[in-house]
């Protein structure tokens, strides 16, 4: 007798904690929709589940009923039987077909308005965005900027980004703001969406295709600024500042670092030298790292102690990324310099930061 009730209450103990996980308030909810993409795919996505309200109803209300009336009970005969019924035949024809073309004529129009190519025009963001085994490259053609993970944009303006692979198929998802569409390689695929004025914040996204190892860690941030501060951060890239000899010294011994520990040898860092640029296409940009928000593509806040545990040991943090470790576990000088790479990483740009948006975050997590 228990374990029948146990047997019985299994479907619950599954579905509680599933549900538990859902929420509408989320950082990555599609039910808060910021600008008309997203909004035009929730309006879609209401009107198509109000259409089937209705329609469980009353399948299930139709079933009920007949298990109901129609129970065997005690002394029953094997009733008639028939085939057909050509007046229930075409209702249940005429109904189903009705209820599609109500929801084909909207998605068609959506699909149409949202998923075009567009056009961009000289008030357009138009970003470049690759994916990589697992981070996003944003570069900025018009703009002459190339970061990472971070996506910078201006409130109430639209954006247009043309999406391709490095490597595998990704899929770029910021729920808030669009839906997914997927990087694929050697094919420009388009994703446009546009901001309201006064939506400035930061809107959390993920990579929404699985790419193998750290699939589940290839997350970016849109950050939404307000046109000042997008203008103040496009100037500190376009003009970085060239740290020849800091006054910090644990920075000055970090700077030192990144080059004879081999640093550069894969990342470019904008701010490193005037005629200096190193680095692959491949690895992430570290110009004006002190202004991003976290590290290692979204795993981690880009704090002093959390930048210094990924250069230490960044297998520990994300498993399966491809930044190799550089110190032996038993290295005294570890600690020391990890640290002093991250105090150099972190002070890139940081003083001409006037976006002020880690605590403006609006996306929760
Ligand atoms: Cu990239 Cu999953």
């Amino acid at each position: 007798m228990p374990m029948r009730w146990l047997w019985r209450a299994s479907p619950v103990a599954v579905l509680a904690p599933l549900l538990a996980s859902c929420s509408f308030e989320g950082g990555q909810s599609i039910f808060k929709p910021v600008g008309s993409v997203a909004q035009d795919q929730l309006d879609l996505f209401m009107w198509t589940w109000y259409l089937s309200i209705p329609v469980m109803v009353g399948v299930f209300g139709a079933l009920v009923y007949v298990i109901v009336r129609y129970r065997r009970r005690a002394g029953d005969k094997m009733p008639v039987q028939s085939h057909g019924h050509p007046a229930i035949e075409v209702v249940l024809t005429i109904v189903p077909v009705i209820i599609i073309v109500m929801v084909a004529i909207p998605t068609v129009r959506s699909v149409f308005r949202t998923q075009s190519h567009v056009v961009p025009t000289a008030d357009d963001i138009v970003v470049h965005v690759t994916g990589y085994q697992w981070w996003w490259k944003f570069e900025y053609p018009d703009l002459g900027i190339t970061t990472a993970n971070e996506l910078h944009v201006p409130e109430g303006k639209r954006v247009i980004l043309h999406l391709n692979s490095g490597d595998v198929v990704h899929a770029f998802w910021a729920p808030r703001l669009a839906g997914k569409v997927d990087l694929i390689p050697n094919q420009d695929n388009q994703l446009w969406f546009d901001t309201n004025e006064g939506s400035a914040g930061i809107y959390h996204g993920q990579c929404a295709e699985l790419c193998l190892g750290a699939h589940a860690y290839m997350r970016f941030r849109v950050v939404v600024a307000e046109q000042a501060d997008f203008d103040a951060w496009v100037a500190e890239f376009q003009d970085p500042p060239v740290q020849q000899a800091a006054a910090d010294p644990q920075v000055a011994q970090g700077r030192q670092l990144v080059a004879s520990k081999g640093c550069i040898g894969c990342h470019n860092i904008g701010n490193y030298a005037a005629d200096m640029h190193y680095g692959q296409p491949q690895f992430p940009d570290l110009t004006n790292f002190g202004l991003r928000h976290t590290v290692g593509a979204g795993v981690l806040d880009a704090t002093p102690e959390n930048v210094a545990a990924w250069v230490r040991d960044p297998q520990s943090v994300k498993p399966g990324n491809r930044m190799p470790t550089l110190w032996e576990v038993n290295d005294p000088k570890r600690d020391e310099e990890t640290a002093a790479i991250a105090a150099y990483l972190l002070s890139l740009g940081a003083e001409g930061d006037t976006t002020a948006l880690a605590q403006a975050s609006t996306g929760g997590n």
